[in-house]
């Protein structure tokens, strides 16, 4: 027999040693039927009765009998190969091997789900040039093969994640409705994620008079309320040790699903940790979907009214313009001079009214931001903070406790200002805050830090060493380990803990040279011995010797000083 290939998908066509059989060979629908038939059966061959049946459905069996045969007639001169068709007493068949288009896209199908990849799916799907036998949509031997092709396509387009093909499919689609207005939401395209959502709600409501699945609801809800803006965390390293207190913070972060926040109050020594806590915390409420934002008080650069509050607004304001916007006009004007956005003279009013003006402004635009989705709020390092800015963060906290805002306030135990020891006592006696006052780490997490550091198993008496000397302090545990010696051997730098805290206490470059010098001296010294190693004058010495002492660095001891801390040897 001549070679013959069939095509099925799409439209309906035979070619013989590769030339198309005109369309006017098949002006006998049986004819064609029969064929069509033939090359959707298994093995290509099909019981003559039910040919009869599926051909001739209200034929008697004579008349049926008379068709068969004229239709077998017809086929054979319209593939123009009188041995096309055979038949036997039994069945009707094809005379020889007939290459089908469902056959081929079935088997690639196969292959492709077998181990899906998109690449496969795709091409695969390909292979599907539209629905089975289009003219014979009604005939209903050609239905369960129709839908079954179609949803092994649609399988496939899901597969290759071709969700627009999904759709011209099946229509109805909803995950692919979803998957799109995904698609077009992370691409900041929210008109048109919110316009996909529409479509499915119409498409439903009108052929099924059904609504979209809650997948698909808070989906749209989702977009709906904007984008999270997202805080920077920076911590990379894994953070040990800390289970109950990372365990307490998120306990916090829970209760923002009931409406209900707070403030939350990290507080503990330089370097103990406070940061790599509050950065576990973001990245978990960003994970949940939150608005994250965060500013710290820089010492380095001065300290700027409102310093820490503004910059967590930065973000926001530019993140979500949108936020700000629906503000009251007086409310934007505050924000607005706050962020120094439009530094607008400040009205005549007296300055607590000015005050109370701007307080309620960031209060305000910080609800807006945690009605949509929750937001955790971080302000670092208030001990270094001005005045105004504490008093400003006890007024967040406070009007937070109803809403699903998270205030977390970072701040060094030691260094608390009167405003700020204030602000902590009234909102721990309210109860509006919980604090998380972080200690040493356990031995057990030092070792982990060390060995992170250096890069290998470390002996446990150096460990030993090292966690004692760092009374658990995670930052003097890195500084520590990274002065072991790639053999193993670790000798503590003469008094290389004060040098490290007139470091983490953020002493300028010129007093901690002063103090560097002056740590080699000894425990205790005078200020004359303090200007002689120094190499400064007197006048400096003291101005030196006064910042320091404010800063709990070091204390007055007889008629000389002393580093105040020195951890156990
Ligand atoms: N639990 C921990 N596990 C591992 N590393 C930690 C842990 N806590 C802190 N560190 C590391 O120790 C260093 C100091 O920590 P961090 O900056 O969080 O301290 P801090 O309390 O914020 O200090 P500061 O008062 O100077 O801001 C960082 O490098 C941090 O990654
Ligand atoms: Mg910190």
């Amino acid at each position: 027999m001549a070679s013959v290939e069939i095509q099925l998908l799409g439209r309906f066509e035979v070619m013989v040693e590769g030339r198309t059989v005109p369309a006017s060979a098949w002006r006998h629908r049986r004819a064609a039927g029969l064929v069509k038939l033939l090359a959707l059966a298994s093995g290509h061959r099909v019981h003559r009765e039910q040919m009869i049946e599926a051909l001739w459905p209200h034929l008697p069996p004579v008349g049926g009998e008379r068709n068969l045969h004229k239709a077998i007639h017809l086929a054979r001169r319209g593939i123009g190969d009188p041995s096309a068709i055979t038949l036997s007493s039994q069945e009707v068949g094809f005379g020889g091997d007939v290459a089908v288009d469902v056959e081929r896209f079935e088997r690639e199908a196969e292959l492709a789900l077998g181990s899906p990849d998109q690449g496969g799916c795709a091409s695969a799907a390909s292979l599907y040039t539209g629905e089975l036998l289009p003219e014979d949509r009604y005939e209903e031997w050609t239905q369960p093969a129709r839908e079954r092709l179609r949803l092994l396509c649609l399988g496939l387009l899901r597969c290759a994640e071709r969700w627009g093909d999904v759709l011209e499919v099946e229509p109805l689609d909803e995950e692919a409705h979803r998957a799109l207005m995904r698609a077009y939401a992370n691409a900041g395209n929210r008109a048109a994620a919110l316009r996909q959502f529409r479509r499915l709600k119409d498409l439903l409501g009108k052929e099924l008079g059904l609504r979209p699945d809650p997948e698909s609801v808070a989906l749209y809800e989702e977009i709906v309320r904007g984008p999270a803006a997202v805080a920077p965390v920076e911590s990379t390293a894994p953070m040990v040790g800390r289970k109950r207190e990372l365990a307490s913070a998120l306990a916090t972060l829970g209760r923002l699903d009931a409406r209900r926040g707070g403030g939350l109050l990290v507080s503990g020594d330089a370097g103990i940790g406070k940061t790599r806590l509050c950065d576990a915390l973001l990245a978990r409420a960003s994970a949940a979907g939150r608005t994250t934002l965060r500013g710290a008080t820089r010492v380095e650069e001065g300290v700027l009214p409102y310093a820490p509050i503004v910059e967590a607004l930065d973000r926001l304001l530019l993140e979500r313009s949108d936020l700000a916007a629906a503000l009251s006009d007086g409310a934007q004007a505050e924000i607005a001079r706050l962020t120094a956005a439009s530094p607008a003279p400040v009205a005549e009013a007296d300055p607590g009214t000015v005050r109370r003006r701007l307080f309620s402004a960031v209060a305000q635009l910080m609800s807006a931001a945690a009605r949509e989705r929750g937001a955790v709020v971080l302000l670092e390092d208030l001990h270094a903070a001005d005045d105004a800015t504490v008093q400003l963060a006890h007024y967040l906290v406070r009007t937070s406790r109803f809403q699903p805002l998270l205030v977390v306030l970072s701040y060094r135990a030691a260094g608390v200002s009167p405003a700020l020891a204030q602000v902590r006592a009234s909102l721990l006696a309210e109860g509006t805050a919980r604090e998380i006052a972080l200690g040493p780490l356990p031995r057990e997490a030092a070792a982990s830090v060390v060995e992170r550091i250096h890069g290998a198993a470390v002996p446990p008496e150096v460990i030993e060493a090292i966690w004692r000397k760092a009374d658990g302090n995670p930052f003097f545990i890195q500084e520590l380990a990274s002065a072991i010696e790639a053999d193993g051997t670790f000798v503590v730098p003469e008094r290389l803990y004060d040098i490290l805290q007139a470091r983490v206490l953020g002493l300028d470059p010129g007093v901690r040279a002063l103090v560097e010098r002056a740590a080699v001296t000894g425990e205790e010294f005078s200020a004359d011995e303090f200007a002689a190693v120094g190499g400064v004058d007197e006048a400096a010495a003291f101005n030196a010797l006064d910042r320091l002492l404010g800063a709990g660095f070091i204390v007055e001891r007889g008629g000389g000083y002393r580093f105040a801390h020195t951890p156990a040897p």
